[in-house]
């Protein structure tokens, strides 16, 4: 099954670009806004990250979800979008010290830390605005996510968080300081991840984790578990939704949360990956040896994760309806991992053909670049064709 697209409307634009179809975008929205109420302590950020098209942000915002941030542009971003700085959460395990300043500056919810240098710089430069500034500890739990190794985030090998084994040491340097308040323990285990007992092995972990803190009497107020839902890249249109029902539910059951907690959720490519599509127009049909190539205008710089992560994404010829033949299809950057897909059956293409590139709404247009002197492609929304 197709997706179904604005066709004429797109043959007025220039390609490449980024087409977001908003009720897509929306009715997820309205279904993590359902599920999450089912559960009156479960508080849910979108991970700026994914896609931080001001648009896009502006009706995520209308929605009512806070932003998790991993750079001053992203904090910027979500202020200028109208996320209000209390529902802001800030991450990453290098922050520069004007990031820590735009944080502190717009009173933001919370840092995400993860090391004992970072503790220490944001203590300092709170004292010296003389505040005090809310700290959660990014926690690595050992946890696989049985993800693409350049999305897992949560295995003791990787550069992310602080390690079990020091939690108890740093909690307690946070509450004899100052200018930072101990408010919370982070987590995240990667990316595109579709099965639930990775979800459960984490809740199992944390439940662990809180326990030590909890025979200390140190109190815990938020529980973060960062984000990771995957969603189905390959029948984009049978099944645009992720099961949010049965996110929240595996953590409903799994996660023992103390009276008074709240446990909050970073969710990117699960709420924004669904609505946008890469809109693309093929420059030629090359008959190669014992193949044939569809040579787009788009290319790795405008969506890199098939290069990057052999990600597949669906493409499908969106102005053919002719009988379907087989194609290697690529982008014309002069690097040889510039290849969407190998032996895709699309309708029958010919120069001049739109071809559109699914489930692209996340991690697609932010991770764009202007390698090889390109321009970085544009973004449209449905609402504003
Ligand atoms: N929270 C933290 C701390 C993260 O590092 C991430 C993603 C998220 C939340 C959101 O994860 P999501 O719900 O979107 O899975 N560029 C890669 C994905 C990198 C994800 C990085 N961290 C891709 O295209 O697959």
């Amino acid at each position: 099954m197709k997706g179904t697209f604005p066709v004429d409307k797109f043959n007025e634009l220039q390609t490449p670009f980024y087409y977001y179809d908003t009720k897509v975008l929306r009715e997820t929205l309205a279904c993590v806004n359902k599920e999450v109420a089912k559960y009156p302590n479960f508080c849910v950020h979108y991970a700026v990250k994914a896609n931080a098209n001001h648009d896009i942000l502006t009706i995520i915002r209308e929605n009512g979800l806070g932003a998790d941030c991993v750079s001053g542009g992203e904090i910027r971003a979500a202020i200028a979008a109208g996320v209000p700085s209390d529902k802001i959460v800030f991450a990453g395990v290098g922050k520069a010290d004007w990031e820590i300043n735009l944080g502190l500056d717009n009173n933001i919810f919370c840092f995400n830390v993860e090391s004992i240098p970072e503790l220490e710089v944001i203590n300092e430069l709170a004292a010296a605005k003389g505040k005090v500034a809310n700290v959660a500890f990014r926690i690595n739990p050992n946890v696989s996510a049985h993800t693409h190794a350049n999305i897992t985030t949560g295995l003791a090998e990787n550069k992310f968080g602080i390690s079990m084994a020091d939690m108890e040491r740093i909690v307690e340097l946070a509450i004899s300081m100052d200018h930072v308040k101990f408010v919370g323990l982070h987590f995240h285990i990667g990316s595109q991840i579709l099965d639930m007992t990775d979800f459960e092995a984490l809740s199992h972990r944390v439940n662990e984790l809180q326990e030590k803190l909890h025979v200390r009497g140190v109190h815990v107020e938020h529980i973060n578990v960062g984000g990771g839902l995957g969603i189905d890249y390959k029948y984009p249109n049978e099944n645009y939704m992720p099961s949010f029902a049965a996110y929240f539910a595996t953590y409903a059951k799994h996660l023992k949360l103390y009276p008074h907690q709240t446990l909050h959720f970073e969710l990117g490519r699960a709420i924004t990956g669904q609505c946008g599509s890469l809109i693309s127009k093929v420059l030629y049909v090359k008959q190669g040896a014992n193949k044939q190539f569809a040579i787009l205008d788009a290319g790795m710089t405008d969506l890199i994760r098939p290069a990057l992560y052999q990600a597949s994404h669906q493409i499908e010829n969106i102005t053919s309806e002719e009988p379907l033949e087989e194609y290697d299809v690529v982008g014309p950057i002069c690097e040889s991992s510039d290849v969407f897909a190998k032996g895709v059956r699309l309708n029958a293409t010919k120069r001049g053909d739109l071809i559109a590139l699914r489930s692209a709404g996340a991690y697609g247009e932010i991770m764009a670049s202007q390698y090889n002197c390109r321009e970085l492609p544009k973004a449209y929304l449905s609402d504003q064709l």
